[in-house]
């Protein structure tokens, strides 16, 4: 198979253009893999639910895709469901919970504040169909503590939804003593693993359901999966037609399946593989020793278990939505909290719910580096960014974030 010249290397997937991209809990580039597993879909005619040899074609494809994403979820290729995306295995999962549910109602679901929006509104979705919802906060490090989730069970808790990492800080929940928590008191646990998925095991986690986004393991846009595991109910929110076990309506998107399916092979490749393993570390300490340069800096999440691919930190006197504008024109591609509220002035709900004060959340900035970044790509990163950082705090309080009035 030929690639168009743009396409990246196995080992070394590139974004367009120059530059030093740091966002990957953003969106990842699309690794080689999945580019000849997308452009191979592509050639695909049939539809998977049709009964001849088109359609066989179309399906066998997808179900080995279906055995691969298994292999990443940790459970039997029955279990797994595509979607659009992971906003929509969240929304899935909550809403499709809740949906199912019988016997008393109104239902009780337990989430925590620092949900990425896509599980806090399809909680706050769940709560118009009727549903009470509890929300957990997170320690000062934005660790939720398994206890707290014990306290707030109650009888008609049917669902408890906790992200496996968060996507802002990198802090790493303890998913595994939270199932054992959740299934003590006869409810489910859906976990957001969009984060963590490719970048460390999905196995042994105990959730009973769990959402992964191909694009942040450098698989195509647009695609993800939903492990639901056997004997959990759940309802579909698109409906009109038998796909994905009644669950997910509408011919499967053939070729991103079939990208994540292949960016997921990959991924699991480098889970075992002890070089890239220390790679990650490196890259991590390299950064952050690069970024002390800058002195009066915080690191939010400092003392959890984190990944290492995820740094957020707070620099004294500078906006962090000002500074990943400044470094944008020197080429370094970073995000102020998520990229989804990429815009916004609200300081991040993130770091508030971790109580950080206003101030020190409006001068957050999220690097995150990915399986090719290279050392000396962070430490020119860093340098770029103390230097920046110098500029804006001579600036005085022009560029200063300001206390808050909310
Ligand atoms: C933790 C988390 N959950 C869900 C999503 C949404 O995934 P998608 O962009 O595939 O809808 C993201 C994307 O940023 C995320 O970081």
């Amino acid at each position: 198979m030929t690639h168009p010249s743009s396409v990246p290397s196995p080992s070394q997937p590139t974004v367009g253009g120059p530059g030093i991209y740091l966002d990957h809990a953003a969106t990842s580039p699309v690794c080689r893999e999945a580019v000849d597993a997308v452009l191979g879909g592509m050639s695909i005619t049939g539809n998977p639910s049709s009964r001849h040899e088109a359609g066989d074609e179309a399906k066998d494809a997808l179900e080995s895709s279906r055995t691969q994403m298994a292999a990443l979820l940790d459970c039997a290729a029955d279990d797994v469901v595509f979607t659009g995306g992971g906003s929509e295995a969240d929304a899935l999962a909550v809403c499709g919970t809740v949906l199912a549910a019988d016997g008393h109602r109104p239902v009780h679901v337990i989430t925590s504040a620092i949900e990425h929006s896509a599980v806090l509104e399809s909680c706050a979705m769940a709560h118009e169909l009727g549903a009470e919802i509890t929300i957990l906060r997170p320690d000062g490090r934005g660790w939720i503590d398994p206890e707290d989730v014990r306290r707030a069970l109650r009888p008609n808790t049917v669902l408890v939804s906790v992200m496996h990492a968060n996507n802002e800080t990198g802090v790493i929940q303890p998913i595994s003593d939270i199932a054992a928590v959740v299934h003590e008191a006869g409810a489910l646990l859906h976990t957001d693993a969009v984060q963590t998925a490719g970048k460390i095991s999905l196995a042994g986690l105990g959730a009973d359901l769990v959402s992964v986004s191909a694009h942040k393991f450098y698989g195509p846009k647009g695609v993800g999966a939903l492990k639901v595991a056997p004997g959990v109910r759940l309802s579909p929110l698109i409906r009109g037609g038998s796909q994905e076990r009644g669950l997910r309506a509408g011919t499967e998107n053939v070729p991103g399946v079939l990208g994540m399916a292949a960016a997921a092979a990959a991924a699991l490749h480098h889970l075992d593989d002890p070089a890239h393993q220390a790679h990650r570390h490196t890259v991590r300490a390299h950064l952050l020793k690069g970024l002390e340069e800058a002195g009066d800096i915080a690191v939010n999440g400092e003392g959890a278990p984190c990944l290492p691919e995820t740094l957020n930190v707070s620099f004294t006197g500078v906006r962090g939505d000002t500074l990943v504008d400044v470094l944008a024109v020197h080429g370094i591609c970073v995000s102020a909290g998520s990229a989804c509220h990429a815009g916004s002035d609200e300081p991040s709900h993130v770091l508030t719910a971790m109580g950080i004060p206003a101030q020190r959340a409006r001068s957050a900035v999220r690097f995150s580096p990915g399986r090719t970044t290279t050392v000396d790509a962070v430490t020119t990163a860093a340098a770029r960014t103390v230097d920046a950082i110098g500029k804006l705090r001579a600036l005085g309080p022009a560029g200063a974030p300001q206390p808050s009035h909310a």
